[in-house]
């Protein structure tokens, strides 16, 4: 039987998490070396650190021994303070659901699923990691396009939303199975879509078939009080089931929807048949497509044929992913993959990519490979249960000024003209 999906009750970590703690530790271990030679230099040499309110203590529990902060800070920002704190306080709250390794590769989390891991080996979410870092990237500061009163534009409208610059949130389910209910589903929900609308850009709520009613309404709820600005992620339910998520999304406005075809292979575990989880056909697809009005988007598309078979249903654009590495153990990373994906679809629909986005040339090089826009997931978790709706804000902002200064750097005006001619 496939594992358990985000949903699924905590599990105790096995007897592997030696092994585990001495790969994160270890990485952790004076780290600010390691932060500053690890983790991008981008982050921001000139960028001015913000003060972030850090979330009370009240709810955390001390953080184990292993799981002590480390002397200085760490994380994207470490050197400046502000998202190095975020990191810090995240690592205290999340562990060890989360180490908050400042690599993020899916090695130390391999299994460990809820939580944070990719399925099984992890290869799948360490190849996500793995095909990004691959790509490289031509340096042309001499490009004849921008000097110092011409800047970069970062923004764009994406399928009708204007956006702070094209990376918005994952859709993330199960909250507390995964991150162990420290933070209520509302308030994680508030810090996600509260925070990217302060960034200028979508945030996002995931699905988990096991939620009650009342839990999806609530949570539904915050997309409507930030004036829609955000994806609406929904489990591919069966279809009556769909159409009520479906219309409970547009009575409050929200931005997008995605359907995540993806975790079609959890269909095994749900006990609940009107709400559980399985494959569509073409034809089931193009019904809710055409059920709503909402841009609806396929994710979890890792082949050309599955693309073409999206649009075809007519999608309103598609999502390259492996779900983070959590669906099925062994796939390619996305960055591998969407090459190929991009030359099929040809322009036909727009296409999104996530896989451990984490920095902003990170976003600049999902865009050479085709995508025009990316999803972040676990490093926005960390960035929320961190801090808070500051913590989010400051996260994307953060992203967003050093997408800016790789667009300086590879001499892209705009976001139009990124494309595989930055590559180097
Ligand atoms: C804990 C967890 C829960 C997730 N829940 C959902 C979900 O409900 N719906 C969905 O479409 N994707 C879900 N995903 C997948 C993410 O949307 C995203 O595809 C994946 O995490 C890759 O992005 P990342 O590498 O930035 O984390 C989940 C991922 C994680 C780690």
């Amino acid at each position: 039987m496939v594992a358990s999906n985000d949903d699924k009750t905590a599990e105790t970590l096995t007897g592997s998490a030696d092994r585990r703690e001495f790969l994160c530790g270890s990485a952790l271990f004076g780290a600010g070396i390691v932060a500053s030679q690890l983790v991008s230099s981008a982050h921001a040499e000139d960028a001015q650190p913000k003060s972030v309110e850090l979330p009370s203590d009240e709810k955390s529990p001390a953080p184990a021994a292993s799981a002590a902060a480390p002397t200085t800070q760490f994380g994207p920002a470490g050197v400046k303070g502000a998202v190095g704190q975020v990191y810090q306080k995240a690592r205290e709250v999340l562990y060890p659901r989360c180490r908050v390794c400042p690599q993020c590769d899916g090695v130390a989390c391999a299994g460990e699923y809820p939580g944070f891991g990719g399925l099984g080996s992890g290869i799948s979410f360490q190849n996500n990691f793995k095909d990004l870092q691959h790509v490289r990237l031509k340096m042309r500061a001499l490009n004849g396009v921008l000097n110092v009163e011409k800047r970069p534009d970062t923004s764009t409208v994406l399928l009708g939303q204007k956006l702070s610059f094209p990376a918005m949130a994952a859709p993330i389910g199960g909250v507390a199975a995964n991150f162990g209910g420290k933070i209520s589903d509302v308030d994680y929900f508030e810090a996600i879509i509260g925070g990217c609308a302060d960034a200028g850009t979508l945030g996002s709520v995931g699905d988990s078939p096991a939620d009650p009613e009342e839990v999806l309404k609530a949570r539904f709820d915050v997309i409507g009080h930030n004036g829609g600005r955000a994806i609406a992620g929904i489990k591919p339910r069966p279809q009556t089931n769909f159409i009520e998520m479906i219309r409970l999304a547009e009575s409050v406005n929200a931005a997008l929807i995605t359907i995540d075809i993806d975790s079609a292979g959890r269909y095994g575990n749900q006990p609940n048949k009107r709400t559980q989880v399985g494959p569509k056909t073409v034809a089931e697809l193009r019904q809710l497509v055409h059920a709503t009005k909402i841009p609806f988007l396929v994710k979890g598309i890792m082949t050309p044929e599955d693309a073409l078979a999206a649009v075809e249903a007519g999608a309103a654009g598609i999502v390259v992913s492996n779900h983070g590495g959590r669906v099925l153990d062994h796939t390619p990373g996305t960055a591998d993959v969407l090459p190929a994906i991009a030359a099929k679809v040809n322009g036909k629909v727009p296409i999104l990519v996530d896989g451990c986005v984490h920095y902003g040339v990170d976003v600049l090089k999902y865009m050479a490979l085709g995508a025009s826009g990316v999803l972040v997931g676990r490093h926005l978790v960390r960035a929320a249960f961190g801090g808070g709706r500051q913590g989010v804000a400051l996260f994307m902002d953060t992203m967003r000024s050093e997408f800016e200064a790789a667009m300086v750097m590879v001499g892209a005006a705009n976001v139009r003209s990124i494309n595989r001619t930055v590559l180097a």
